[in-house]
């Protein structure tokens, strides 16, 4: 696929993944699946390469769900230690390309080595503009959007806010995303045509982007194949196809 081309035809600002497929990947291979969520990292490699060749500024990557929580007790801690291995490898690479770090989600849930280290890589990269990489971590929309809430309900008590005065905007900045602009483009890897509680609120509006690629075999050709399967959507936003074109 033509980078320029593609490039031409207008890149989304934020592009959102659900990396699945990393268990079967491993089990195709007979091997176990913690082998398919260590090979999963050369993908979100790639793929932030791609992105960044590509000009998009915000991806974000559905990397642990709060239901990823009830996996074997193996399992979660493998993940566990493999983001903190892959932090400590990958700062600095990151760092130096322009790469802001991000998270989002319950993040308290996390081991405490992976907090401190989240927020340290997190403070490194704060300043940088090429892209921002956001990781979400024990990850739930609907605990998400019951969180902010749960904080409008204060500000409703101690009379900060009225009820009348809530709104769009203000909910949006009680999410775990403020800053974020909502992903013009979801994919989900693995052949999986569902949401698995990522994003409720953000992707009202969103393309979905669906392939039965597993994620450690998903690469930046697969990633340019998704955009400019994008690229010929047309985004009516509820109006109509004649007033798109006049726009
Ligand atoms: C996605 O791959 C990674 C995580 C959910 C952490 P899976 O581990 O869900 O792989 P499959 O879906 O079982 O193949
Ligand atoms: C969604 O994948 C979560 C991540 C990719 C981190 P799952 O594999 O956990 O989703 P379900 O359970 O198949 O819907
Ligand atoms: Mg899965």
């Amino acid at each position: 696929m033509n980078k320029e081309e593609l490039i031409n035809k207008g890149i989304p600002k934020h592009v959102a993944i659900i990396m699945d497929g990393n268990g079967r990947w491993a089990k195709q291979k007979g091997e176990d699946r913690v082998f398919g969520h260590m090979n999963g990292v050369s993908s979100i490699r790639d793929v932030l390469k791609a992105a960044i060749e590509l000009g998009v500024s915000y991806l974000t990557l559905y990397a642990f769900s709060t239901e990823n929580w009830d996996r074997p007790k193996e399992e979660v801690d493998a993940l566990m230690n493999l983001l903190v291995k892959s932090l400590l490898e990958e700062i600095e690479e990151l760092n130096k390309n322009g790469v802001s770090l991000n998270a989002i989600g319950d993040l308290k849930q996390l081991p405490d080595n992976a907090q401190a280290l989240l927020k340290k890589s997190i403070d490194l990269t704060k300043e940088n503009k090429v892209i921002t990489l956001s990781l979400a971590l024990s990850y739930s929309a609907r605990w998400e959007i019951m969180n902010a809430t749960k904080k409008i309900a204060e500000k409703v008590k101690d009379g900060s806010v009225s009820p009348e005065g809530i709104n769009e905007e203000m909910f949006s900045n009680e999410l775990t995303t403020v800053g974020l602009p909502d992903p013009e483009l979801l994919i989900r890897t693995s052949g999986e045509q569902r949401i698995s509680n990522f994003l409720l609120w953000q992707l009202a509006y969103a393309e979905f982007y669906f392939t039965e690629e597993l994620w450690p075999d998903f690469d930046k050709e697969s990633f340019f194949k998704a955009i400019a399967s994008y690229q010929v959507r047309e985004r009516r936003f509820g109006k109509i196809s004649e007033q798109i074109e006049n726009e």
